[in-house]
């Protein structure tokens, strides 16, 4: 004999997250929730593309070509004057961490403004520096007073 049962309006067994309350508004949020997925992702990746983007310049300045070339500008430009960083002009207004620091030359924009434009009795050396010339210099020269301008 066959017992039949009560025709339900949802087979518990089949889909066990079916749930007879969820009415047809919140059974078409599936479809909804993608789209908000979708858009977080894309806001994620536009957050993503924001950060890499602001972060270039600070790989630039410490890109290997660029210090590269401002330690070929500085030995061309520089050296005469400031061969390992000292001054032979102004003695005590050298290169090194300390002395930059003590004159207000805080980082290597500040160098290659100095660079650029010049400062007291030196002048500036924009011309020969060329295009970007000035940023390598001072990328340079920065990095070999943290360094403590380490003979090479
Ligand atoms: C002809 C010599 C001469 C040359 C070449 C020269 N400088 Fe100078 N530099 C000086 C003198 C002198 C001062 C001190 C200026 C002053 O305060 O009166 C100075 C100061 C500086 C300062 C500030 C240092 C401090 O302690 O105040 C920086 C930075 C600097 N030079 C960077 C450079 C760079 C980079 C180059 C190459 C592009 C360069 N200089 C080329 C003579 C020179």
């Amino acid at each position: 004999m066959v017992v039949s049962q009560p025709a339900l309006p949802f087979d518990p067994v089949a889909d066990p997250l079916a749930d007879p309350q969820i009415s047809a508004e919140q059974a078409a949020e599936p479809r909804l929730g993608l789209g908000r997925r979708i858009l977080i992702g894309l806001l994620l990746l536009a957050i993503t593309l924001v950060i890499l983007l602001w972060s270039l310049p600070a790989w630039g300045a410490n890109d290997i070509v660029v210090l590269q070339r401002g330690a070929r500008l500085f030995e061309n430009h520089c050296a005469g004057c400031h061969s390992n960083g000292g001054n032979v002009i102004r003695r005590n207004k050298t290169l090194r961490r300390q002395d930059l620091l003590r004159e207000g030359v805080k980082g290597p924009l500040d160098v290659a403004r100095i660079a650029a434009s010049g400062k007291g009795q030196m002048s500036g050396y924009a011309k020969v520096l060329g295009d970007g010339g000035a940023d390598a210099v001072g990328s340079w020269v920065w990095r070999q007073a943290e360094l403590g301008w380490p003979r090479r």
